[in-house]
């Protein structure tokens, strides 16, 4: 090759192995959005770096297409694969962790997960969201403030969970009642609420696909330890997508979506007072959980 064919190498468009990105990068049209070519420029770079390290055959690179085809082939309007590659990546708790900076001083977050339904009854304080009376009874309290431990009042906050066999609602239509396990609670005057539930139990995340299999592939388990579900928010404060977990799970050292942050494990403890209990109608002793949040406004957040 002569020195006037390689100066023309990228500008021309000629592909080679050791030019590759170059010469991709170098067909973006000077006009587009800035945050596109960006972002593009990103995906174009870290693709190529890393087929040149794993120097995939013909064979294995139609295996990686096929694979993010069944990963499509497998979403519909309530299964979306993509997330639950991007959550056992761990792709989604980085996103989450990008977009909720600390020091905010609000409570932590993590993944959104699946289950949440947008409809969820709303429900006074003390209401029992266990409708069809199965598991084991749990007591939950707390109060929700600000960063400075004032309390919110009227803070809405959605919550779900699944059952004592690990499953959610609408996993199991026709078997658990209708809106089994969610609700929606205000806090009163003192930024405080109070629900009946009963203690949730660990699940695999749906692996009947193709992400399922790869995790079988990692000599992976598809288990999330037991947890609840909330989504906090008041007026003038940055809502907040959690959970909490229970401290003695098997899967909380190895959660297959990487959601576990220690600040998040509950302080589950027993309660042995027979006429609380009556009045709650509760066997005695029985479970409780304190789960107090926090949040911040926008302007706490910016600075974080
Ligand atoms: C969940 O906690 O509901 C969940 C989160 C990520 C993937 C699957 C389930
Ligand atoms: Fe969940």
């Amino acid at each position: 090759m002569t020195d006037h064919h390689a100066a023309h190498d990228a500008a021309s468009g000629y592909f080679s192995e050791g030019k590759s990105e170059e010469v991709v990068l170098a067909r973006m049209a000077g006009d587009m959005s800035p945050r596109l070519q960006e972002v593009m420029t990103a995906v174009v770079r870290h693709l190529h770096a890393l087929v040149k390290e794993v120097e995939p055959t013909q064979q294995e690179w139609e295996t990686a297409i096929q694979f993010l085809t069944e990963t499509g082939h497998m979403c519909n309007d309530w299964r979306q694969e993509f997330i639950l590659l991007s959550d056992i990546l761990g792709a989604s708790m980085l996103v989450d962790a990008i977009n909720n900076r600390k020091p905010s001083g609000a409570t932590e977050t993590t993944v959104l997960g699946p289950f949440h339904v947008s409809d969820a009854p709303r429900y006074e304080s003390g209401a029992n969201i266990c409708l069809d009376g199965k598991g084991e009874p749990l007591l939950v309290t707390g109060r929700v403030t600000d960063t400075e431990g004032r309390p919110i009042a009227g803070a809405m906050l959605d919550v779900w969970q699944a059952n004592d066999e690990g499953f959610y609602d609408v996993q199991q239509k026709g078997i658990q009642p209708d809106m089994n396990l969610r609700g929606i609670f205000t806090t009163d005057g003192d930024g405080r609420y109070w629900f009946k539930s009963v203690r949730p139990k660990f699940y695999p995340i749906p692996d009947d696909g193709p992400v399922g299999k790869l995790l079988r592939q990692m000599g992976r388990h598809p288990y999330r330890p037991a947890h609840i579900h909330f989504i906090v928010g008041a007026e003038g404060y940055e809502p907040i997508t959690t959970h909490i977990f229970t401290p003695d799970c098997p899967y909380l050292h190895s959660d297959a979506v990487f959601g576990v942050k220690e600040d998040l494990i509950a302080d589950f403890t027993k309660i042995d007072d027979p006429r609380k209990a009556a009045d709650l109608g509760f066997p005695n002793p029985f479970d409780a959980v304190t789960c107090d949040f926090v949040l911040a406004t926008p302007q706490q957040r910016m600075k974080g």
